[in-house]
């Protein structure tokens, strides 16, 4: 059995009291006013809240990570390569870039003369600047090579190492990484900011094999062992796609990969690749295909699967080249690629065009679960796309539930200032950003919509923007239509972006989930019916045969918000007759569970604790 480690990074971080916010705010100002004191001109802070580099001045454009592999010592130790280009009128001296708990070694500059660095003491949650002064300024234009050699420590919150003992053959250890919204500065200094995008070199030392978010371009083989220390290898890799920080990725362990597409691989443990094969290779082809025909050809040449040991927190990460899977999606039943096309949608949205801020974090993730559903639709007929947009409205619900409706977290574009990305996650931007396109494509017409949606990727391509310059390209690309312009003109734009809550509830297309309701509600007769009438209802196996796995899903979810909870007898029936507590899908499983320790069932404390060793998916850990 797995066990797993999952840093919950929030609990260790001292939580921000308003006077240091505003003491926040303060210092970016004074940093930047400092800088540029001699040239009193006004200072527009960046757009993104939660950097300390000042990117207003200085842009990456190239990343060199040079990299090994430590898996004894748990750590990552090399050098960066960052190649820098003045972009500001006033010409500025001090490059400063996000560190979080990294031990920087050495700092060196090409193309500019190093007066000093230092790391500035940390301004938590956003980790510790560190400030590499020139000693002459850099013109606007000119690029910097800055060399920096560091280590990852203990504390750093994106990388996850396990023991063999923690790996499913138990033979070799593993490591991977997960970097969005703002861990990419604990494993390397950057401008972590998704207003920034770079092209990477990777160069990766390692004895296992390596994936990263870049395109392999070569291995070279083991160099003898010294001193007792394993050979290691040296990967390489290439992105030349510009990308943010965010969507830097590495995994290296016991990794054995299969083809899934023509332009597609999976890769995952050797023990499980031929069912994370079968799992992906009807359908990713397919999926590539649709988006592309809603959007524009596939950027990133091949689109591969990564799938991960169980104590990967997400369900998916859109790391370009590999998205990185949790291998509860290996269910089996190929009922749980809707996570792929949802990966796979991201290498538009978010990955070719980008949230500048995760403050507009929707316009990420709005626009995926838009394209996943579009694709949904086309790939299994177009009541799946409201099917999926049911059981999101459950997820928004819920997620609203839990922040209060009057949470900034509820709005679409939110405040973040003092604040980490991570303790604003929910399904919020992804289900609130759905619905607001969703009444955009119903607002403009479906036709005239479509044609926005390529426009729309290819002016922002290779660029991040926030929800102002969505909006504007709206307006401007329907400038021209009398009808669709007036409607977008008297749309409440501040009550979609501002307004805490839910969004307006369209009329959803039930058909696929009024069985799964309808068999809920029996149970509920069924829970408090002591009688043995003729007519009384009698769970059988067939009651859900031929169901897909989301319909279970609703049908479990439904149970689940009912006043009053079912009886632990009821518990038990279900779980026998329906097979529940076997099933291979981790997501009726997990909800299973949930109904039944809301009953106060004691037989199903056992199976979640066990579940809860195993998966570290954080879509289960945390409501259980
Ligand atoms: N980019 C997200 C995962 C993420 C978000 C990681 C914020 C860190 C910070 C990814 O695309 C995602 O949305 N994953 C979902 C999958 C789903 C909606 C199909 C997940 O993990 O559940
Ligand atoms: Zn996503």
């Amino acid at each position: 059995m797995f066990q797993f480690s999952l840093r919950i990074c929030s609990a260790r971080r001292p939580k921000l009291q308003p006077q240091t916010i505003s003491f926040f705010q303060k210092s970016i100002t004074c940093t930047l006013s400092r800088s540029m004191a001699s040239k009193s001109m006004t200072i527009n802070p960046p757009r993104d809240p939660n950097t300390l580099s000042n990117y207003n001045n200085f842009l990456t454009k190239h990343t060199v990570a040079n990299f090994a592999i430590d898996f004894e010592k748990k750590r990552l130790d090399g050098n960066v390569v960052l190649k820098l280009q003045s972009i500001s009128d006033s010409e500025s001296k001090d490059v400063v870039l996000d560190t979080s708990y990294l031990e920087i070694k050495d700092v060196s500059v090409k193309g500019g003369t190093l007066s000093n660095w230092q790391l500035l003491p940390p301004l938590e949650p956003y980790g510790s600047a560190l400030k590499i002064s020139l000693s002459k300024e850099a013109e606007k234009g000119q690029f910097l090579e800055i060399d920096i050699r560091l280590q990852t420590t203990d504390n750093c919150t994106a990388l996850q190492w396990l023991t063999p003992a923690q790996t499913s053959n138990k033979r070799h250890p593993y490591m991977f990484s997960q970097c969005q919204a703002i861990h990419a500065r604990s494993v390397f200094p950057c401008q972590d900011t998704p207003d920034v995008k770079s092209t990477y070199d990777f160069n990766i030392h390692s004895t296992l094999p390596v994936i990263t978010s870049g395109q392999a371009t070569g291995v070279k083989d083991a160099e003898p062992s010294v001193n007792g220390h394993p050979s290691t290898s040296l990967y390489t890799f290439t992105q030349p796609v510009p990308i943010p920080s965010y969507l830097f990725a590495l995994a290296s362990g016991d990794i054995a990969t299969a083809p899934i597409g023509p332009r597609s691989t999976v890769a995952t443990g050797p023990e499980e690749l031929e069912s994370s094969k079968w799992e992906f290779e009807a359908d990713t082809e397919r999926f590539i295909r649709t988006a592309e025909s809603l959007v524009y050809p596939y950027a990133w040449s091949t689109y591969n699967v990564l799938v991960l040991p169980p104590s990967f927190p997400y369900g998916g990460m859109e790391n370009p080249v590999y998205t990185f899977a949790t291998p509860t999606v290996i269910s089996g039943d190929r009922q749980n690629v809707d996570v792929i096309a949802h990966e796979l949608s991201h290498s538009w949205s978010g990955n070719l065009v980008s949230n500048a801020s995760w403050e507009h974090f929707w316009l990420n993730e709005g626009w995926t679960t838009y394209l996943e559903r579009r694709i949904e639709a086309v790939v299994r007929g177009e009541s799946h796309r409201d099917f999926s947009a049911i059981i999101g409205w459950k997820a928004l619900s819920d997620s609203i539930a839990q922040f209060g409706e009057e949470s900034e977290f509820t709005k679409l574009v939110i405040d973040l200032k003092g604040k980490h990305p991570d303790d604003a996650f929910s399904s919020v931007p992804y289900e609130k950003g759905f619905h607001f396109l969703y009444h955009l494509e119903k607002l403009v017409g479906k036709q005239k919509w479509d044609r926005f949606i390529p426009h729309y990727f290819t002016k922002f391509k290779e660029k991040s923007l926030d929800s102002y310059d969505f909006k504007a390209s709206l307006l401007e690309f329907f400038d021209g239509d009398q009808e669709a312009s007036r409607a977008l003109k008297e749309l409440d734009w501040d009550g979609w972006f501002y307004k805490p809550g839910f969004p307006p509830k369209p009329v959803f297309d039930t058909s696929m989930v009024d069985v799964c309701y309808d068999l809920a509600d029996k149970w509920k007769s069924f829970s408090s019916s002591a009688s043995e009438s003729a007519d009384a209802f009698k769970p059988q196996a067939k009651d859900i045969e031929g169901w897909m796995a989301n319909q279970v899903v609703v049908f479990l979810e439904r149970i689940q918000g009912f006043e009053q909870p079912l009886s632990k007898e009821a518990i038990h029936v279900m779980g026998e007759v329906y097979s529940f507590v076997e099933s291979k899908n981790v997501e009726i499983v997990a909800r299973y569970l949930g109904v039944g320790l809301i009953s106060g069932s004691e037989e199903v404390k056992g199976p979640t604790v066990e579940l809860l060793g195993k998966v570290g998916r954080m879509k289960f850990v945390r409501p259980l």
